[in-house]
């Protein structure tokens, strides 16, 4: 009998993160926190599971942990509030859902997947996004929960600059996970606070079906995370999915040039992509990326820095 074959790959942002800039102790969370996301994930998986299910699983980990922008530990805006995006997305059936500046859901990848599952639309935003979450019975969080005197730091930090510095120091941070099950089936989430001092009402790449999150059986499932606004223009996650199923690219040579044209375009960031082969990996142009894989015949295995 042979193995069931499944793929889980992660992301906590991609960013300046260099050795001996993060502290002994930041590089252990983050560590620890990709792992404990891993396991999340893997346990579905492994038990036969959907890939859906696994990647919401992972999330929410990552969205629980203050040491990644997601969730609890969400970045601020310029007015010191916390605005979460989120979306999901399922490559059997194409479904897909997603939310933009949330402010009250605990784990906003579940308000994302309640659009996705529980309404006729695909993004819903701000205060109607908030109300639906309410109706749907999600677990609610107020302002102290996502609040960490680091994110609070570093919204300070950036508007002392003289030049008003917008995440200057490449802080991205965003979570996300994609998946591909013993089934075939591949799932795409992400979830993050966006940029350190945003304007409030921006939304990022991440909730938008096809710019940071996308999922195909055809090709891959993809989940990016960097500089939102050149993820957006260039339609990132889902040019990689064209690229694989029309141009017949591998997923690596896809991510791999989707990353060029990033950088071309003068874009910093990283993406994750996994095939319905039961492939996977990651392309970044950042100093670092948090990033994991474990696979049904691989242990979970972590990572920060680019040379790792
Ligand atoms: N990539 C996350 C954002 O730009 O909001």
């Amino acid at each position: 009998m042979t193995q069931a074959r499944w793929t889980l790959v992660i992301h906590g942002g991609s960013g300046s993160m260099e050795r001996g800039r993060l502290s002994p102790d930041a590089d252990a969370a983050g560590r620890a926190g990709l792992h404990a996301a891993l396991v999340a994930g893997g346990k579905i998986l492994s038990a036969g599971g959907d890939a859906t299910d696994a990647v919401e699983a992972a999330v929410r980990v990552l969205e629980d942990d203050p040491a990644f922008n997601a969730g609890r530990g969400s970045v601020y805006t310029a007015d010191g509030t916390i605005e979460c995006d989120a979306a999901v997305m399922a490559g059997d059936t194409l479904a897909a859902g997603g939310v933009a500046g949330v402010t009250a859901t605990r784990n906003p990848v579940s308000l994302a997947r309640a659009v996705m599952e529980r309404s006729p639309h695909v993004l819903l935003t701000g205060a109607g996004a908030d109300a639906f979450s309410v109706e749907q019975g999600l677990e609610q969080a107020g302002p102290d929960w996502f609040a960490t005197p680091e994110r609070r730091r570093q919204l300070d930090e950036m508007l002392a600059r003289p030049d008003g510095g917008f995440d200057s120091g490449m802080k991205y941070g965003t979570v996300g996970a994609v998946a591909v099950d013993a089934a075939g089936h591949v799932a795409a989430a992400t979830s993050t606070g966006g940029l350190t001092a945003k304007r409030w009402g921006r939304v990022g790449d991440s909730p938008l079906i096809g710019a940071g999150t996308y999922a195909d059986n055809r090709a891959a499932a993809i989940s990016c995370t960097g500089a939102g606004e050149y993820f957006i223009r260039l339609g990132v996650a889902h040019e990689i999915c064209a690229r694989v199923r029309l141009a017949g690219e591998t997923i690596e040579e896809a991510a791999d040039g989707m990353i060029d044209a990033l950088g071309d375009l003068g874009g910093k960031g990283g993406v994750i992509v996994v095939g319905p082969d039961g492939s996977g990996g990651w392309a970044f142009n950042t100093p670092g990326m948090y990033r994991g894989m474990i696979s049904h015949d691989s242990a979970p295995e972590v990572a920060i820095y680019g040379d790792e």
